[in-house]
């Protein structure tokens, strides 16, 4: 169950742009926006309020990669592991983070909700890889020390 603050937060939104079908897409990147991710409770509202099928407002957000139904941290840290970022050693990279936050190809964010680490496939920076980003600033040539230390980093920033 979501708090009400939720649904207040998202009724201003809606009228913001309006109880239209084309204010979907719009509607959902603000309250992702608001909350770091598009709680599903909050779908299921906003379809009905502007008029849209549950399934269709569902099968919209799920199109769009963007749109994630998880809670996610503070941090999203995105390792590349496409094909130039593998050559030059992202695994490591990604084993180190797993490491250092207890994380795992199945959990991605860490139980403080400040770190959520995930791949991604290629940031269009091959030139400087191996890359990640955080929260989509790109941070170039990294290494699994590189990684640790801008995780500390975070750290001091997010307490
Ligand atoms: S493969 Fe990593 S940025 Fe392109």
């Amino acid at each position: 169950m979501l708090d009400q603050s939720f649904y207040q937060k998202t009724d201003e939104i809606i009228a913001h742009y309006g109880k239209k079908a084309s204010s979907l897409i719009p509607i959902m990147q603000d309250i992702q926006g608001e909350y770091r991710y598009l709680p599903g409770e909050l779908l299921t509202y906003v379809a009905k309020e502007i008029g849209v099928k549950e399934a269709k407002a569902y099968s919209v957000a799920t199109f769009y990669e963007n749109f994630s139904f998880e809670p996610k941290g503070k941090y999203v840290i995105k390792v590349c592991d496409g094909t130039a970022c593998h050559v030059r050693k992202s695994a490591p990279i990604l084993e180190a983070l797993f490491k250092e936050l207890g994380l795992s190809q199945k959990k991605h964010t860490t139980d403080d909700m400040l770190f959520t680490v995930e791949t991604v496939s290629c940031l269009g920076a091959c030139g400087l890889a191996p890359t990640l980003t955080v929260n989509n600033e790109v941070h170039p040539t990294m290494s699994p020390e590189k990684a640790l230390e801008l995780v500390a980093e975070l750290r001091g920033a997010g307490v």
